[in-house]
Protein backbone atom coordinates (compact mmCIF):
# COMPACT_ATOMS: atom_id res chain seq x y z
CA UNK A 1 0.00 0.00 0.00
CA UNK A 2 1.18 3.54 -0.68
CA UNK A 3 1.60 6.09 2.10
CA UNK A 4 -1.44 7.89 0.74
CA UNK A 5 -3.51 4.70 0.97
CA UNK A 6 -2.33 4.13 4.55
CA UNK A 7 -3.40 7.68 5.41
CA UNK A 8 -6.82 7.04 3.90
CA UNK A 9 -7.08 3.81 5.91
CA UNK A 10 -6.48 5.51 9.26
CA UNK A 11 -8.61 8.50 8.28
CA UNK A 12 -11.48 6.08 7.76
CA UNK A 13 -10.65 4.14 10.96
CA UNK A 14 -10.93 7.33 13.01
CA UNK A 15 -14.66 7.38 12.20
CA UNK A 16 -15.04 4.77 14.99
CA UNK A 17 -14.38 7.63 17.45
CA UNK A 18 -17.00 9.99 15.99
CA UNK A 19 -20.44 9.78 17.52
CA UNK A 20 -23.59 11.12 15.90
CA UNK A 21 -24.40 14.56 17.35
CA UNK A 22 -20.95 15.05 18.92
CA UNK A 23 -18.59 17.99 18.61
CA UNK A 24 -15.24 16.75 17.29
CA UNK A 25 -11.81 18.35 17.43
CA UNK A 26 -10.12 18.22 14.04
CA UNK A 27 -6.40 18.60 13.38
CA UNK A 28 -4.47 19.53 10.26
CA UNK A 29 -2.53 17.80 7.49
CA UNK A 30 -2.82 15.34 4.65
CA UNK A 31 -3.88 12.49 6.97
CA UNK A 32 -6.54 14.66 8.58
CA UNK A 33 -7.74 15.62 5.10
CA UNK A 34 -8.53 11.91 4.60
CA UNK A 35 -10.44 11.87 7.88
CA UNK A 36 -12.43 14.96 6.88
CA UNK A 37 -13.27 13.30 3.55
CA UNK A 38 -14.36 10.12 5.36
CA UNK A 39 -16.52 12.13 7.75
CA UNK A 40 -18.22 13.96 4.90
CA UNK A 41 -18.73 10.76 2.89
CA UNK A 42 -20.17 8.89 5.90
CA UNK A 43 -23.22 11.14 6.10
CA UNK A 44 -22.89 10.98 9.91
CA UNK A 45 -24.33 14.19 11.34
CA UNK A 46 -22.14 15.82 13.96
CA UNK A 47 -23.05 18.95 15.92
CA UNK A 48 -19.87 20.54 14.67
CA UNK A 49 -16.10 20.47 14.47
CA UNK A 50 -13.55 22.63 16.25
CA UNK A 51 -10.81 23.19 13.72
CA UNK A 52 -7.07 23.66 14.31
CA UNK A 53 -6.33 25.61 11.12
CA UNK A 54 -7.67 27.73 8.32
CA UNK A 55 -6.80 24.83 5.98
CA UNK A 56 -9.02 22.31 7.80
CA UNK A 57 -11.77 24.89 8.33
CA UNK A 58 -11.95 25.59 4.60
CA UNK A 59 -11.99 21.89 3.71
CA UNK A 60 -14.76 21.12 6.20
CA UNK A 61 -16.90 24.08 5.19
CA UNK A 62 -16.56 23.12 1.53
CA UNK A 63 -17.84 19.64 2.42
CA UNK A 64 -20.77 20.93 4.48
CA UNK A 65 -19.33 20.09 7.92
CA UNK A 66 -20.30 22.79 10.46
CA UNK A 67 -17.30 24.46 12.13
CA UNK A 68 -17.49 25.95 15.63
CA UNK A 69 -15.13 28.37 17.38
CA UNK A 70 -13.04 26.88 20.19
CA UNK A 71 -14.49 29.51 22.53
CA UNK A 72 -17.99 28.12 21.92
CA UNK A 73 -17.24 24.72 23.49
CA UNK A 74 -16.39 23.72 27.04
CA UNK A 75 -14.83 20.42 26.11
CA UNK A 76 -14.56 17.67 23.52
CA UNK A 77 -14.63 13.90 23.78
CA UNK A 78 -12.05 13.44 21.05
CA UNK A 79 -9.47 15.34 19.07
CA UNK A 80 -8.33 13.65 15.87
CA UNK A 81 -5.02 14.66 14.34
CA UNK A 82 -1.93 13.38 12.56
CA UNK A 83 1.71 13.57 13.64
CA UNK A 84 5.15 13.94 12.15
CA UNK A 85 6.52 11.45 14.69
CA UNK A 86 5.00 9.40 17.48
CA UNK A 87 6.82 7.22 19.99
CA UNK A 88 5.55 4.09 21.74
CA UNK A 89 4.33 6.14 24.72
CA UNK A 90 2.17 8.44 22.55
CA UNK A 91 4.49 11.48 22.69
CA UNK A 92 4.50 13.28 19.34
CA UNK A 93 6.31 15.80 17.22
CA UNK A 94 3.84 17.95 15.31
CA UNK A 95 3.80 21.15 13.31
CA UNK A 96 4.96 20.02 9.88
CA UNK A 97 1.91 21.89 8.59
CA UNK A 98 2.68 24.92 10.81
CA UNK A 99 -0.59 24.50 12.76
CA UNK A 100 0.95 23.33 16.06
CA UNK A 101 -0.30 26.15 18.30
CA UNK A 102 -3.97 25.79 17.41
CA UNK A 103 -3.53 22.01 17.45
CA UNK A 104 -2.35 22.19 21.05
CA UNK A 105 -5.23 24.50 21.96
CA UNK A 106 -7.88 22.18 20.51
CA UNK A 107 -6.15 19.07 21.88
CA UNK A 108 -6.27 20.66 25.33
CA UNK A 109 -10.07 20.79 25.11
CA UNK A 110 -10.34 17.08 24.44
CA UNK A 111 -10.58 14.06 26.74
CA UNK A 112 -8.74 11.83 24.25
CA UNK A 113 -6.22 12.62 21.52
CA UNK A 114 -6.65 10.11 18.70
CA UNK A 115 -3.53 10.18 16.54
CA UNK A 116 -3.86 8.92 12.97
CA UNK A 117 -0.59 8.12 11.23
CA UNK A 118 1.02 5.80 8.73
CA UNK A 119 3.66 3.47 10.13
CA UNK A 120 6.57 5.62 8.90
CA UNK A 121 5.74 8.04 11.76
CA UNK A 122 6.40 5.54 14.58
CA UNK A 123 9.86 6.11 16.10
CA UNK A 124 11.71 4.85 19.18
CA UNK A 125 12.86 8.38 20.12
CA UNK A 126 11.56 11.76 18.92
CA UNK A 127 13.89 14.11 17.09
CA UNK A 128 14.71 12.78 13.65
CA UNK A 129 11.97 14.89 12.03
CA UNK A 130 13.02 18.56 12.26
CA UNK A 131 11.19 19.90 15.31
CA UNK A 132 8.82 22.78 14.48
CA UNK A 133 8.77 25.65 16.96
CA UNK A 134 6.40 28.58 16.47
CA UNK A 135 8.09 31.81 17.54
CA UNK A 136 7.46 35.54 17.80
CA UNK A 137 9.52 36.89 14.85
CA UNK A 138 11.75 39.25 16.90
CA UNK A 139 12.85 36.34 19.12
CA UNK A 140 13.80 33.92 16.31
CA UNK A 141 17.55 34.64 16.29
CA UNK A 142 17.93 34.32 20.08
CA UNK A 143 15.90 31.09 20.14
CA UNK A 144 18.08 29.71 17.34
CA UNK A 145 21.16 30.52 19.49
CA UNK A 146 19.63 28.63 22.43
CA UNK A 147 19.16 25.55 20.23
CA UNK A 148 22.73 25.91 18.91
CA UNK A 149 23.93 25.82 22.52
CA UNK A 150 22.19 22.43 22.79
CA UNK A 151 24.08 21.20 19.71
CA UNK A 152 21.09 21.55 17.38
CA UNK A 153 20.47 23.72 14.35
CA UNK A 154 17.35 25.87 13.98
CA UNK A 155 16.36 27.14 10.55
CA UNK A 156 13.65 29.64 9.75
CA UNK A 157 10.94 28.06 7.56
CA UNK A 158 11.15 30.31 4.53
CA UNK A 159 8.02 32.15 3.42
CA UNK A 160 5.81 30.74 6.17
CA UNK A 161 3.62 32.91 8.38
CA UNK A 162 1.36 30.91 10.67
CA UNK A 163 -2.39 31.41 11.16
CA UNK A 164 -1.32 33.40 14.25
CA UNK A 165 1.02 35.73 12.34
CA UNK A 166 4.19 34.11 13.69
CA UNK A 167 7.22 32.26 12.25
CA UNK A 168 8.37 28.65 12.39
CA UNK A 169 11.85 27.41 13.26
CA UNK A 170 12.65 23.82 12.19
CA UNK A 171 15.24 22.32 14.52
CA UNK A 172 17.55 19.53 13.40
CA UNK A 173 19.96 17.43 15.42
CA UNK A 174 17.85 16.74 18.50
CA UNK A 175 17.29 13.48 20.32
CA UNK A 176 14.37 14.07 22.69
CA UNK A 177 14.70 11.42 25.37
CA UNK A 178 12.48 13.15 27.95
CA UNK A 179 9.67 14.75 25.89
CA UNK A 180 7.73 16.14 28.88
CA UNK A 181 10.78 17.90 30.36
CA UNK A 182 11.86 19.17 26.94
CA UNK A 183 8.40 20.56 26.17
CA UNK A 184 8.16 22.31 29.55
CA UNK A 185 11.64 23.79 29.22
CA UNK A 186 11.51 25.11 25.64
CA UNK A 187 7.95 26.37 26.02
CA UNK A 188 9.03 28.92 28.61
CA UNK A 189 11.87 30.45 26.57
CA UNK A 190 10.96 34.08 25.81
CA UNK A 191 9.40 34.37 22.37
CA UNK A 192 8.48 30.71 21.99
CA UNK A 193 4.78 30.51 21.19
CA UNK A 194 4.58 26.73 21.01
CA UNK A 195 7.11 23.94 20.78
CA UNK A 196 6.02 21.05 18.54
CA UNK A 197 6.55 18.36 21.19
CA UNK A 198 3.18 17.06 22.38
CA UNK A 199 3.95 15.31 25.66
CA UNK A 200 1.54 16.99 28.07
CA UNK A 201 -1.21 16.43 25.51
CA UNK A 202 0.04 13.14 24.15
CA UNK A 203 -1.98 10.65 22.15
CA UNK A 204 -4.29 8.43 24.18
CA UNK A 205 -4.84 6.26 21.14
CA UNK A 206 -2.80 5.89 17.96
CA UNK A 207 -4.36 4.38 14.85
CA UNK A 208 -1.33 3.29 12.89
CA UNK A 209 -1.69 2.42 9.22
CA UNK A 210 0.44 -0.61 8.33
CA UNK A 211 0.67 -3.04 5.43
CA UNK A 212 -1.24 -5.51 7.65
CA UNK A 213 -4.03 -3.01 8.35
CA UNK A 214 -4.78 -0.55 11.14
CA UNK A 215 -3.02 -1.23 14.45
CA UNK A 216 -4.43 0.45 17.56
CA UNK A 217 -1.74 1.50 20.02
CA UNK A 218 -2.85 2.71 23.46
C1 LIG B 1 0.34 19.97 11.11
C2 LIG B 1 0.69 18.69 11.77
C3 LIG B 1 0.35 17.43 11.03
O1 LIG B 1 -0.49 16.66 11.83
C4 LIG B 1 1.63 16.68 10.75
O2 LIG B 1 2.50 17.54 10.04
C5 LIG B 1 1.35 15.43 9.92
O3 LIG B 1 0.94 15.80 8.65
P1 LIG B 1 0.58 14.73 7.53
O4 LIG B 1 -0.67 14.05 7.96
O5 LIG B 1 0.38 15.58 6.30
O6 LIG B 1 1.73 13.78 7.39
O7 LIG B 1 1.19 18.63 12.85
O8 LIG B 1 0.80 21.07 11.83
Amino acid sequence: MTQDELKALVGQAAMAYVQEGAIVGVGTGSTVDKFIDALAASGRKIAGAVSSSVRSTERMKALGIPVLEAAEVKGLKVYIDGADEIDHQGHMVKGGGAALTREKIVADLAETFVCIADESKLVPTLGKFPLPVEVIPMAAAQIARRFAAMGAEAQLRAGVVTDNGCHILDVRGLSITDPAAFEADVNQWPGVVTVGVFARNKAGVCLLGTAEGVKTLT
